[in-house]
């Protein structure tokens, strides 16, 4: 049988290949046998304040980015969060199920915090991880598959269904995260420490999936590198094994593979090959993107909301009732 698959990315700051190799690249595979659905999470990019004519042009964005990734309207469903409405109010519901102390305890929640204080930063950021449950919720999805980042959050979702089911009677489905493996956390490429991200502060952080060869050419050139000059695949070599993670995943070979064809060649030599790679992968790519009008979104995008807002909907009216809600129809 088919499952339930669901995942979703924020309409905000640049794509770029953490996104893609971490999540998207696995959800062009996984929606060949599996009832996928796509989201494009407008609701969760305003946790941080967004200009709204820019949030309107990243969300058409994002959506071309799928298709142009592979995504395949005629398999997946692709639709905007707020299209549909029941995903802000089963997110109520479970706002109400959840302790301050799990959203407290999230790594996203704590870094934002850590970083403008709790007087600077708005109430979404502490509940948006039950706006995301309640995303994964809602389709009775058993799978999502995401970044690692995402793993204290779909914990976090497990939980909620659990406490739900328990409180009211079975109801949701309790899902399980899909990480893909190289892919699973791509770091930045200024500081192998940290993940590539979006809202890094130096674009020298991340290759985004609209950058154009010379650019790609300049930020490898950049990128850091650990001591020695040899091309090896190994844990107290992060720079070079996340370097190697990109080009594996880009390539389809064997991380160490790649290692093995630059014996006695140097960091120059297998920093030329990764920006060529990425290259080849980034033109097609990109070429595929251009093509895509803005009609042809909308066009998905409305059929996309239609489905899932009935499947919603269906879902909406039995959690309504379980909770003890009058009846309105
Ligand atoms: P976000 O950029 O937070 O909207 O993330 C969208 C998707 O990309 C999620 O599934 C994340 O887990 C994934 N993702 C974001 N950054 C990275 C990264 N550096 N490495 C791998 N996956 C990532
Ligand atoms: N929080 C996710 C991220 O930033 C995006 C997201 C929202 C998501 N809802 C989701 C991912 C549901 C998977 C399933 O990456």
């Amino acid at each position: 049988m088919k499952k339930r698959l669901f995942s979703g990315v924020q309409p905000s700051g640049n794509l770029h290949l953490g996104n893609y190799l971490g999540a998207i690249k696995q959800w062009v595979e996984l929606q060949k046998d599996n009832e996928a659905m796509f989201c494009i999470v407008d609701l969760h990019a305003i946790t941080v304040p967004q200009d709204p004519a820019e949030l309107r042009k990243k969300t058409l964005e994002i959506a071309k980015i799928y298709l142009a990734a592979g995504i395949d309207p005629g398999k997946a469903t692709l639709f905007v969060q707020s299209h549909v409405k029941e995903h802000t109010e089963l997110a109520w519901i479970l706002n109400t199920l959840t302790k301050i102390a799990e959203l407290e305890r999230m790594t996203q929640f704590k870094d934002k915090s850590q970083k403008d204080g709790k007087e600077g930063i708005g109430a979404g950021l502490l509940t948006y991880p039950t706006l995301m449950a309640a995303d994964i919720l809602l389709y009775d999805t058993a799978v999502v598959p995401v970044g690692k980042d995402q793993s204290q959050h779909i914990e976090l979702t497990r939980t909620l269904a659990k406490r739900f089911n328990d409180r009211f009677g079975e109801m949701f489905v309790i899902p399980e995260g899909k990480l893909s493996k190289e892919g699973a956390l791509i770091m930045g490429l200024d500081d192998p420490t940290k993940k590539m991200s979006k809202s890094a502060t130096s674009e020298y952080n991340y290759i985004a999936l609209t950058d154009d060869a010379e650019t790609v050419k300049k930020k490898i050139k950049k990128a850091v590198t650990d001591s020695g000059s040899e091309i090896v695949y190994a844990d107290e070599k992060p720079a070079l094994k996340n370097l190697l993670n990109i080009y594996a995943l880009l390539s389809n070979k064997k991380p160490e593979v790649i290692a093995g064809e630059y014996v006695g060649k140097g960091y120059s030599d297998f920093k030329n090959g990764l920006a060529e790679v990425i290259v080849n992968f980034l033109a097609p790519f990109q070429a595929r993107l251009k093509n895509i009008s803005d009609e042809e979104v909308l066009v998905v995008l409305k059929a996309g909301a239609e489905k899932a807002g009935s499947l919603a909907e269906q879902k909406m009216r039995q959690v309504r009732e379980r909770v003890g809600f009058l009846a309105n129809y």
